[in-house]
């Protein structure tokens, strides 16, 4: 886990497997304060799923982002949004502005565009402690490297569209030199060392 949080401070990606149990799925996952252009045009191309942005209850709070859908266990997801400056929303440009926007911590409601191109979704409180979901592991993995609690996070689909190549996974975290961990790493690295996050 050292290894995990030492490239999410670099501004890395990193891959985590939820269990074989629930989804049995991969994301990839960014600190959304590094997002790129370049960075979101790459999940674009290689891990092609719902471009999302994980965010904490106090971040959906303070930009008063509603949510329609409040579904025991499910995702929660709020209304879509783009950054007030973007004129579509959708290229990879306008889409990373309105990422690294819902890590400033000065963003305003004013400030986003509803519909738009991005996805919020709320962890819970509790993390990974709570619900075993990629959206409370990548608000752990953020929090456990002293990052803004907001993150990118974009299932891992093959060329075909296939969510559960585990072959592909494993080719994409070697090319990239993309480490690769499991929300159950994640959640005994906190219970081991007794963070309070
Ligand atoms: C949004 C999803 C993905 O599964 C994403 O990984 C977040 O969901 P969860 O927290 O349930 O894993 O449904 O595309
Ligand atoms: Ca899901
Ligand atoms: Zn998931």
């Amino acid at each position: 886990m050292k290894e995990i949080i030492e490239r999410l401070k670099r501004g890395d990606f990193v891959i985590v497997f939820d269990s074989k149990k629930r989804e049995d799925e991969a994301d990839l996952i960014l600190p959304a304060q590094f997002s790129t252009p370049q960075k979101v045009s790459f999940t674009l191309n290689y891990a092609r799923g719902m471009f999302c942005v994980a965010i904490n209850p106090d971040v959906q709070k303070r930009l008063n982002l509603y949510v329609p859908y409040n579904i025991q266990n499910s995702c929660t997801f709020t209304v879509t949004v783009d950054h007030k400056d973007t004129k579509t929303g959708i290229s990879a440009e306008e889409r990373s502005k309105t990422v690294k926007e819902l890590a400033n911590p000065f963003s305003l409601p004013s400030d986003f565009k509803t519909p738009g191109h991005v996805s919020p979704v709320v962890a819970k409180e509790g993390g990974v402690l709570e619900r075993k979901g990629h959206t409370e592991a990548a608000i752990d993995l953020c929090k456990l490297s002293e990052l803004f609690p907001a993150a990118l996070m974009i299932e891992i689909l093959d060329e075909n569209g296939d969510s559960h190549n585990k072959e592909y996974v494993k080719d994409l975290a070697k090319r990239f030199d993309i480490p690769v961990t499991t929300i159950e790493e994640i959640e005994k690295y906190i219970l081991l060392s007794k963070i309070v996050i």
